[in-house]
């Protein structure tokens, strides 16, 4: 079988398995379209806290919402109550995800002193009955559409846990399981530990999504073959980057694939900048659109000058005069 094929996450199938991981701050659905323009097979919003969406449902509105061209997405959620849990999963149907992921890595301060995220890997029981509430309420109200969990590997590297924590998740109900296979403790630092996801792989009879350290279609070329997860998110590698899910689709199936030029690069940047406006409206969207730029222009020549009068546009007019400017 090619290394790019259909995965199969309970009673849904998707084309293929490259993934954009939950990115918090960077997912919306601005940004989730253009993955899906370039070829991403699923798309996952941002961790979406089940209390703030029980207290007050429509902030998170925004950030819950399917984009346009996503024909199906994932919603995950955070926290630490599996009644909480059950009644946010609830409130999902009007948008209809396809999967509800719950958030089990979260490393975030403000998060695991919730006991949510990653803390949840401190509390394996815990994390099961999570899994089962959030089960339950797709069955109620989503026409139990699979669930799934996202987790690290362990809270430090003195209790390394996946491997129980995953089983615990399956028995409850988990569909898939997606392993970023760094400890709670390491943060984003480090190098992911591929080999616990090989290991993982062979020891769950659901698909398990490989996650960390992929930045270029050959990072998920080597993950799928070395670990033989069924999927691989990309997280850090897409930001700036959409076209990534296309070049590492092509790479699997051809062997080789294009990078877009810099003129591309810079019109896909503008596009993400329209669209973030729909949503936001143009102030917002330029102040948000100044950490996406950054990624957009990293590693471009000529690029830092570009960045610096970048990070300072205003309008969408200022954008496009600085691009326009850069590749006249
Ligand atoms: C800024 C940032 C925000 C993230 N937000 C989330 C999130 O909301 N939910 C989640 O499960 N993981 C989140 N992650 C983790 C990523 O999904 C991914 O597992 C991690 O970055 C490892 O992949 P990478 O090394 O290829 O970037 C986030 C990571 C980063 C860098």
């Amino acid at each position: 079988m090619s290394l790019y094929h259909p995965l199969v996450v309970g009673s849904l199938t998707l084309p293929g398995n490259l993934l954009l991981a939950p990115v918090a701050g960077y997912s919306d659905r601005a940004f989730r379209a253009l993955c899906i323009e370039y070829g991403a097979d699923f798309t996952c919003t941002e961790l979406i806290s089940a209390e703030a969406l029980i207290r007050n449902g429509v902030r998170a509105e925004p950030l819950l919402r399917r984009a346009d061209t996503e024909e199906r997405y994932a919603i995950q959620l955070f926290g630490a109550d599996p009644e909480v849990l059950y009644k946010a999963a609830a409130l999902l149907a009007p948008y209809g995800p396809a999967v509800v992921d719950i958030n089990c890595g979260c490393p975030v301060p403000k998060v695991v002193k919730t006991g949510a995220g990653s803390a949840l890997m401190r509390q394996p029981s815990l994390l099961g009955r999570m899994v089962e509430a959030v089960v339950r309420a797709s069955k109620d109200h989503l026409q139990s559409v699979p669930v799934t969990v996202k987790m690290r590997l362990g809270w430090d590297s003195a209790s390394i846990n996946y491997l129980a924590c995953a089983r615990i998740a399956v028995e409850a109900g988990a569909a898939m399981v997606s392993l970023h296979a760094r400890t709670r403790a390491q943060g984003y630092a480090g190098k992911s530990d591929w080999s616990a996801i090989q290991d993982l792989v062979s020891r769950i009879a659901v698909p398990v999504a490989g996650s960390g350290d992929i930045f270029s279609p050959e990072d998920a070329e080597a993950m799928l073959q070395t670990t033989g997860c069924a999927g691989v998110l990309f997280a850090r590698g897409a930001l700036g980057n959409p076209f990534i899910f296309s070049a590492a689709r092509s790479l699997l199936l051809t062997g080789s694939y294009t990078q877009p030029n810099t003129v591309e690069r810079l019109h896909i940047g503008l596009r993400h900048l329209l669209l973030l406006a729909q949503d936001w409206g143009e102030k917002t969207a330029c102040l948000e659109m100044r950490k996406h730029f950054c990624a957009y222009t990293k590693g471009m020549p000529g690029g830092a000058p570009l960045r610096n009068k970048l990070v300072h546009a205003e309008t969408i007019e200022e954008y496009q005069a600085l691009c326009a400017q850069f590749v006249p």
